[in-house]
């Protein structure tokens, strides 16, 4: 066996045709140890995978020098089988853990079914997961997208379709959008002239015109330019996730809400990260009784498959007919069938009161055992959505949790510690992700 076939703890195990040939392909460059016809074991070496990476893919990702290869519950393994305490869910994704039984089943029964039919055709899991989501919502109807930026793009033409139906006897309608300081609403031009950071944009520019970014919690300047009638909608994240984990407050919500019920225009809530059971509460905003005239949905929602979710109010929904928006693959059975399983289990009273116990322990340990280290200015968020704000990068210490054992995340100016584990997580899990944080905090001393 070469180099590269080097039989490691973890191999990744490829059963079915298409992964056979695409491990086959695989073999011609990387000499993949082909073990039969139907079973193929790829054993690369983490360095070996990182190498080929930088060779092979367009340079958009500065990856974390660590190979991911299973998983199970809240531990992550790399192909030397080394074990990682996961406190990121693959940004906010993962909220049932890795390889949950009940998602397993869901998916594999329904790769046995059919996996994929497109919007022509009606399909059960997709009408099963709209009701549910309305059921379990503000909202009348669904439109499912395949991520959180496309849900978002999807949000912003409904915004502006609804408001050209509104003004349809009138030679103008309003089509501007606000956005606010520290927003991230994806990459897509549209989501992306939505989202607030400077760098993201700029090398893209034109944008989609017409947005103005007000400062997050600013009442005074948010009421005055909506009451002005030129604003299509509001687009904001009760939660900001990766501007650093900021919190509204329930006045600035509310204040949003009463201006553009007085102006006409529509409320949306992004809660691609911060939804879906991440606060304690099925959804975000309702920690703060305020409710939207759409809402965005994403990351954690098909547990790790890609899916996006837009909900509506009926009064937004009339407003969209046929062709005025669509997907190839969005809402298919496969991500269907799988987010039905997901939902299902976090809508549980009780699995939303564990996250909520579950994140004031987590919080209160944090605080206790990290806020007396001078580079610690505050540990705040909610439910399971946590952020440690530090007053120097926070790079060194997520460097040095992994070579501990730890995977966590930045946010914000990088500033940001950001702790979004799954919520299954145990509360002895989450002692030890504090002591392994706290342990490790000393190397912020020796890169200031
Ligand atoms: C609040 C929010 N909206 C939208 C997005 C974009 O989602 P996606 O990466 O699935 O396009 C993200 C991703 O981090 C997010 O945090």
């Amino acid at each position: 066996m070469g180099s590269l076939q080097l039989f490691l703890n973890r191999p990744i195990s490829f059963s079915s045709a298409v992964d056979v040939r695409c491990s086959f392909r695989l073999r011609a460059r990387l000499s993949v140890d082909v073990q039969s016809k139907d079973s193929v074991k790829v054993c690369l070496k983490s360095k070996e995978v990182m190498e080929t990476e930088g060779k092979v893919m367009v340079g958009t990702y500065a990856r974390t020098p660590l190979v991911l290869s299973s998983g199970k519950g809240c531990k992550l393994y790399d192909p030397e089988g080394r074990e990682y305490l996961d406190c990121t869910s693959g940004i906010a994704v993962n909220s049932l853990g890795h390889g949950d039984p009940d998602w397993v089943r869901a998916v594999t029964e329904q790769v046995q079914l059919l996996t994929h039919t497109s919007n022509v055709y009606y399909s059960i899991p997709q009408v099963e997961l709209a009701k549910r989501l309305v059921n379990s919502s503000f909202a009348d109807r669904v439109f499912f997208s395949n991520s959180g930026t496309e849900a978002n793009e999807a949000a912003i033409k409904f915004a502006r379709k609804f408001q050209k139906v509104s003004h349809s006897n009138e030679n103008d309608h309003p089509t501007d959008f606000i956005s606010f300081s520290n927003s991230f609403h994806g990459r897509t031009l549209g989501a992306l002239a939505l989202t607030s950071k400077e760098n993201y944009r700029s090398p893209f520019e034109p944008v989609m015109p017409g947005v103005t970014f007000l400062e997050y919690g600013n009442i005074e300047q948010a009421r005055e330019l909506i009451l002005k009638g030129k604003i299509a909608a509001v687009f904001v994240e009760p939660i900001q996730g990766e501007g650093g984990i900021y919190s509204a407050t329930k006045e600035f919500l509310q204040s949003l809400r009463s201006a553009c019920d007085e102006a006409g225009a529509l409320l949306v809530f992004d809660e691609v990260q911060c939804g879906l059971g991440r606060t304690g509460y099925l959804w975000a905003h309702e920690a703060y009784g305020v409710f939207p005239d759409i809402m965005t949905l994403a990351k954690p929602l098909a547990g790790g498959l890609p899916i996006g979710a837009v909900l509506v109010t009926e009064r937004v929904a009339a407003a969209v007919k046929h062709g005025d928006h669509g997907s190839t693959f969005a809402g298919g059975p496969l991500v269907c069938n799988a987010a039905i399983a997901v939902l299902d289990k976090i809508w549980k009273p009780s699995f939303l009161e564990s996250v909520s116990k579950k994140g004031e322990y987590f919080k209160e340990q944090l605080t206790q055992k990290l806020k007396g280290n001078q580079h610690v200015k505050e540990v705040r968020g909610l439910g399971l959505i946590i952020g440690i704000e530090l007053d120097v990068s926070a790079s060194p210490l997520v460097d040095a949790c992994r070579n501990s054992g730890l995977l966590i995340l930045t946010a914000g100016k990088g500033n940001v510690v950001r702790l979004v584990p799954p919520l299954i997580i145990s509360e002895e899990e989450l002692k030890l992700a504090t002591d392994i944080l706290s342990k490790c905090l000393p190397v912020l001393d020796d890169n200031k």
